[in-house]
């Protein structure tokens, strides 16, 4: 086993994040993300689960390829074609590894899987070892081991580690532990099991309580070395604990833990933004290390404290996760090359000469209409272009609104659909009711609004403005986004975007098929 004062942060944004009802990435954008978390250096990415789809394989095998310093993960049942999948899709990978899991609980072995546990046992051992013929670096679950019988955990855990498997991950996929019971779980797993010390114990919870965090830590305490969490604590339900928290509370608590992580913290913020602007799920401004207000002091008695001496009512430095001055770092003279620098100092990079030229040339037309341009706005505008991939099929050409008081709003809207213009018009409650009108009078793509939010990226009312639009049709749920200084282009651009997404394929559920 490695070292065993290092805590091991095993990412799963990609997977389980990806699970969140509209939190559907595209292969471009996972791939940024996976590099802003190689760049934070994470330890374990779990780009996805390669059986659901085609997309989904191409993911994780393109992440594969290129991410150096993580490993990079795949999701598979404890079957044939899963793993097989999952080992095709890691080939190239330079270090990989296969997750490989099957539900222990009672429920979820009678209800979903229909096996008798003897069943289970043999199959999780069956599983790790067919994963062992393609990599070494083999991790088994046992599924809502939260609420499996402790005896049985014991015997499939021993069993699934003297088959191969190198990291036992214990996850409470329902949300219903207590921090002092899932932490005597683990000691108890890890003290009962004969063979405990050839793994390293690992574990991932649910916050449908709202203790995934809370629950992560208490493992910790008691001899867990890896953490599965997410940016934002984005995941199934209510999510999953979040990647920012556990680390910081480590970091912060030195007093009293026993490890710590390998990670650059002053990356969070980065990636916290970065997977908020791709899924479209906005971060609540008192949400701990990432939220806007998380370092923000309004009380009189505060900020006089936090002048005086920063520790009084400070237990992080805002700068130690990646915050930094709203400062204008650019404007309409700026060249090129700052361009570029300030954008790597974000931890932006692109991937071809074309993709810096298309990103300047936003640039410009921003700064145009924006005196100041900020760190924020940087990021938007990349994640715009980001949001725009080469293949969509509809494109937004312009938009013309007329809005006045007493009239009835109307809009004229011009898309590319297929290489080929097509023009709208129609009238609304409102600018934005027109324009998506109009574009549905051309698309008909017969999806239902489900959420709109505008959200001020900077101060001021030459702000740009991050626009999200949720449609849902035939089961599928799709976050499109956009961003612009004028609310109702980047209304129409969020809608063309969800559009785009919608023509997409549809994935499997890892949990929702039965073995
Ligand atoms: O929550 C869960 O049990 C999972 C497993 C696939 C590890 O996501
Ligand atoms: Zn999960």
């Amino acid at each position: 086993m490695s070292n065993p004062d290092k805590l091991y942060i095993f990412d799963t944004t990609l997977r389980d994040g990806e699970q969140s009802p509209g939190a559907s990435m595209t292969k471009e954008e996972k791939l940024r993300i996976a590099k802003a978390l190689e760049k934070m250096r994470v330890d374990v990415i779990e780009a996805g689960f390669p059986i659901a789809s085609s997309g989904d394989f191409d993911a994780v095998q393109t992440i594969a390829r290129t991410i150096k310093d993580s490993t990079v993960c795949g999701l598979a049942r404890a079957l044939e074609g899963d793993i097989d999948r999952a080992g095709e899709a890691l080939r190239d990978a330079n270090s990989g590894r296969i997750h490989t899991f099957i539900a222990t609980s009672p429920i979820h072995m009678e209800k979903k899987l229909n096996m008798t546990p003897d069943q289970v046992v043999e199959q999780a051992v069956w599983a790790v070892k067919r994963a062992r013929k393609y990599t070494d670096n083999v991790e088994f679950s046992p599924e809502d081991a939260g609420r499996s019988d402790l005896d049985f955990l014991c015997r499939v855990i021993e069993q699934a580690i003297a088959a191969g498997a190198t990291t036992i991950n214990v996850p409470d996929t329902v949300g219903y532990n207590l921090p002092e019971q899932f932490a005597n779980t683990i000691g108890t797993l890890m003290e009962r099991i004969p063979n405990s010390d050839k793994a390293v114990f690992s574990v991932h919870c649910h916050n449908d309580l709202g203790l995934a965090v809370a629950n992560s830590l208490a493992a910790v305490s008691r001899g867990a070395r890896q953490v599965e969490c997410t940016i934002n604590g984005l995941g199934e339900r209510a999510g999953n604990a979040s990647l920012e928290e556990v680390v910081m509370a480590v970091r912060t608590r030195q007093d009293h833990f026993t490890c710590d992580t390998d990670l650059d913290t002053t990356q969070i913020v980065t990636c916290s933004r970065l997977v908020s602007g791709i899924t479209g799920f906005p971060v609540q401004p008192n949400k701990a290390i990432v939220g806007a207000n998380a370092f923000a002091h309004e009380s009189g008695i505060h900020q006089d404290g936090v002048l005086k001496n920063r520790e009084t009512y400070e237990i992080m430095r805002a700068e130690d996760v990646g915050w930094t001055e709203n400062r204008m770092v650019m404007g309409k003279h700026s060249g090129r090359n700052a361009f570029r620098t300030r954008l790597e100092e974000l931890g932006i990079t692109f991937e071809s000469e074309e993709e810096i030229n298309d990103a300047f040339r936003r640039f410009k037309d921003l700064a145009d209409k924006k005196h100041e341009i900020f760190d924020e706005d940087l990021q938007a505008l990349v994640s715009d272009a980001g949001f725009r991939a080469e293949n969509e099929r509809v494109k937004l050409v312009s938009l013309r609104v007329c809005s006045e008081t007493g009239e009835v709003p109307n809009a004229h809207v011009v898309l590319s659909v297929d290489d080929r213009e097509v023009s709208g018009d129609s009238s609304g409650s409102g600018p934005v009711d027109a324009a998506f009108k109009a574009i549905e009078s051309m698309i008909q793509s017969g999806a239902e609004l489900q959420l709109y939010s505008v959200n001020a990226i900077t101060s001021g009312t030459d702000a740009q403005g991050e626009v999200t639009v949720r449609l849902r049709k035939s089961g599928s749920i799709v976050n499109g986004q956009g961003a612009d200084t004028d609310i109702v282009i980047a209304s129409a651009k969020a809608y063309v975007n969800a559009v785009n997404k919608l023509n997409q394929g549809q994935r499997a559920h890892p949990q929702g098929v039965q073995v």
